[in-house]
């Protein structure tokens, strides 16, 4: 069964998600970006309910930008140490656009994506705006990342 899974509307998700990408949706009014005027939300469903949020945050020096998704994850880790993270909605548009772009995350992202996924170990669904205006939903960050790095190859046993 392939993990990922495309609905053409944002109506044809199931309730938390659709919940998660309005929260996402929303938390774009916080992004930093007047750079590349792409403005990013994340919003994170934690096992109990609580939902944590995070948008880009940019810098002049454009090495240091940080994606919507990281400052939610790390805002999740300081915030709520310990509870699992069970989705992630992704949503973005170009400043002063209405309509939502397509938003997948970068490599940096579904990488740190999986380390809090091997680190809780159980799955994070993922929410995003695919190609074609579609919703794309997928399983787990493992199936984000083929072949994924993980600490597991450290051997630091
Ligand atoms: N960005 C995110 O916040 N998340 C992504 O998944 C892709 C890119 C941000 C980084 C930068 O502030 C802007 O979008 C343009 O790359």
């Amino acid at each position: 069964m392939t993990p990922f899974e495309s609905f053409d509307h944002l109506e044809d998700l199931d309730a938390e998600s659709k919940y998660l990408v309005h929260k996402a949706k929303e938390a774009t009014q916080h992004a930093y970006a007047p750079y590349s005027r792409f403005q990013v939300g994340a919003a994170l469903m934690l096992e109990d309910g609580t939902v944590v949020v995070g948008a880009n945050q940019e810098n002049a020096s454009y090495p240091l930008c940080m994606c919507a998704e990281r400052v939610a994850l790390y805002t999740a880790a300081v915030l709520h140490t310990g509870k699992r993270i069970t989705k992630m909605a992704i949503a973005a548009h170009k400043k002063n656009h209405k309509e939502l772009a397509r938003a997948s995350s970068c490599g940096a992202c579904r990488q740190v994506l999986l380390e809090f996924e091997h680190r809780q170990k159980s799955p994070i669904e993922t929410v995003m705006l695919g190609p074609d205006q579609k919703w794309v939903k997928c399983t787990s960050a493992a199936a984000l990342v083929p072949l994924g790095f993980n600490q597991d190859h450290l051997d630091l046993a």
